[in-house]
């Protein structure tokens, strides 16, 4: 069994109110106007609120930015606008981490791309405090989907991957198409998995492979699940996967599915 201490929340104090707001969000015409337009909508509104990754929410507790652990991992970690702008669903994961790391099994994400999914969620147990193994799968230096290609991947981006984990013994990460790239290397039990490959086929498939050594407890989380438009496809697909299993998605406001295996 894995002993990691989950990180200490900070004392709450009672009439705080934490704002949060990027320009970072999708499909949206003209980004001008609609930023001006949420500017007006924010002063009109009580505190509390998160803009940005195609949310727009108020009075909330806006419980990432109240973890101090959490928030400083986001910022140390954070390569691009974008990693700043998904706080939310980060927080989704490192909330899903502090479930599994009382669990006896490893930690697995399916397309890490740079790794600051994981590293997000290593630094904030305190890196070497993180004791589960955390498996990371990617083609890294190309996008298997022609035409979808993250400006990153370039031959060199694994070994600059690599390079990013250098003193993170519990790290391993595996370069290859899934599922085949199971084949090189796969734990045999797993709490925590996410999966964030942005297509279905390759999704359905990583469920195929891993459902089973799920253990008792452990969390999927579906970076895509309730994401729209061309994402829409993975929800399809992966409805039909768990209902035949007797699951239910949960669909979370940030884009994200969630999943308990019993
Ligand atoms: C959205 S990015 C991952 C972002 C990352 N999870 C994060 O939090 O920063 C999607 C990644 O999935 C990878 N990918 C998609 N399909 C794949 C497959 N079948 N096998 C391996 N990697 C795949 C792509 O190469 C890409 O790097």
């Amino acid at each position: 069994m894995n002993t990691t201490p989950l990180p200490q929340l900070p004392p709450l104090s009672m009439d705080q109110h934490i704002n949060y707001a990027t320009h970072t969000s999708w499909g949206i015409s003209d980004p001008v106007r609609f930023h001006q337009l949420m500017e007006e909508a924010r002063s009109l509104v009580t505190g509390g609120y998160y803009l940005g990754d195609n949310l727009f929410t108020w009075l909330r507790n806006n419980s990432a930015f109240e973890d101090a652990a959490f928030t400083q991992s986001l910022n140390n970690n954070a390569l691009n606008a974008s990693d700043q702008a998904i706080a939310w669903r980060r927080y989704i994961l490192a909330c899903a981490a502090c479930h599994a790391v009382h669990l006896d099994g490893d930690f697995v994400e399916c397309g890490v791309y740079l790794g600051t999914g994981v590293k997000t969620i290593i630094d904030y147990f305190g890196q070497s405090e993180f004791k589960p193994t955390f498996w990371g799968y990617d083609t890294f230096d190309y996008h298997p989907t022609a035409g979808h290609g993250f400006s990153e991947q370039r031959e060199g981006l694994y070994e600059k991957v690599l390079e990013r984990f250098a003193s993170y013994p519990q790290v391993k990460m595996v370069k290859g198409f899934l599922p085949d790239a199971f084949e090189l290397g796969c734990p045999e039990r797993v709490a925590y998995l996410h999966i964030d490959l942005n297509n279905a086929p390759g999704e359905i498939a990583t469920l195929d492979h891993l459902w089973d050594k799920l253990v008792p407890g452990a969390i999927v989380v579906l970076d895509d699940y309730e994401w729209a438009g061309i994402y829409r496809e993975q929800k399809r697909q992966e409805d039909l996967w768990f209902q035949a299993r007797g699951y239910r998605v949960f669909p979370l406001p940030t884009g994200q599915g969630i999943v308990l295996k019993r």
